[in-house]
């Protein structure tokens, strides 16, 4: 089979992209396909034609990638794809609709507000403490907490330089652990508790050096372990996701009584390097990276 994959594009996480990317082709290599690798730009659809091939592999995160808009080319062009399709990517790349669908599911989800970034710079949104998020970016590019007895959200938000949307989010700030779980297809995987060394799980901690440690599997009650996986599975259905997702969670055991478990989000493109979140927990369920990236391929559709 001959592979295109889709790396890089210009989002704010083109270098995440890039990353994962090179891992995925480099491991479909080795798993013997045919790959041609593709650093995205707008004249995509004029080189997938150009070379045609049997299966995109989608590595791209961010706007443009993860949002809907390639997938809707790739169903132009007829050509199967890995991950999830249009509507799926678009809902769960707006966290704010993709809370709307988690809400009617049952989901547990934090409180949260839209505002336009003015008005979350004038503060006050709601009480502190509370997170500040861009609604449709990754890689927690963009996201402040506004802590207790602070309530001055960034200078960053009125900047010239701010390209990250009109809108945010404020969002309850749920205290406690930060938890991730993957789910492959119609399998849940484990759940991995990410401890940042870092003020919070930032774009820092998630890509430097020593930023973060992945506790594999989670050491957490068997209850609420078992309750993760549950959610992340639900909310990968009321998205109407495919192939391999991963949701974001806080779980907060700092008060007496039933730890809270609160899901922040799903990435339908989650990174995939060879040392990222989900190939870390396909490994635990016993898959190779290389076993995950071939799933991935056979899996794709259009
Ligand atoms: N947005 C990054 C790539 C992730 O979810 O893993
Ligand atoms: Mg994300």
């Amino acid at each position: 089979k001959h592979v295109a994959v889709l790396k890089g594009g210009w989002s704010s996480e083109r270098e995440v992209s890039l990353s994962s990317g090179r891992g995925c082709a480099e491991a479909l290599r080795q798993q013997g396909y045919r790959v041609t690798e593709i650093d995205v730009g707008r004249d995509v659809a004029d080189q997938l034609l150009k070379i045609q091939p049997d299966v995109v592999f989608n590595a791209l995160h961010g706007r443009w990638g993860e949002d809907g808009c390639v997938q809707g080319m790739l169903e132009i062009l007829n050509i199967p794809y890995t991950h999830s399709g249009v509507l799926a990517s678009a809902l769960a790349m707006h966290k704010e609709r993709a809370k709307e669908v988690f809400r009617a599911a049952g989901l547990p989800v934090a409180q949260s507000v839209v505002v336009s970034r003015e008005e979350a710079a004038r503060g006050h949104v709601m009480n502190p403490p509370y997170v500040i998020k861009p609604v449709d970016q990754g890689s927690s590019v963009g996201v402040f907490i506004v802590r207790e007895g602070e309530n001055r959200p960034p200078a960053e938000l009125t900047s010239p330089d701010w390209n990250l949307g009109n809108m945010v989010m404020a969002e309850r700030y749920i205290a406690g652990r930060e938890l991730t779980c993957a789910v492959m297809g119609e399998e849940v995987l484990g759940v991995t508790e990410i401890v940042a060394n870092t003020q919070f799980y930032d774009y820092e901690a998630k890509y430097a050096a020593g930023g973060s440690r992945h506790e594999v599997p989670a050491k957490i009650d068997a209850e609420s372990y078992a309750e993760v996986q549950r959610v992340a599975l639900a909310a990968h259905r009321a998205l109407g996701c495919r192939g391999v997702s991963r949701a974001d969670f806080r779980f907060d055991d700092t008060k007496p009584g039933k730890p809270e478990l609160i899901l922040l989000e799903v990435n339908t493109q989650p990174g995939m390097t060879p040392t990222s979140l989900v190939p870390e927990l396909a490994n635990l369920a016993g898959y190779s990276y290389g076993e995950l990236v071939s799933w991935m391929v056979e899996d794709a559709s259009c």
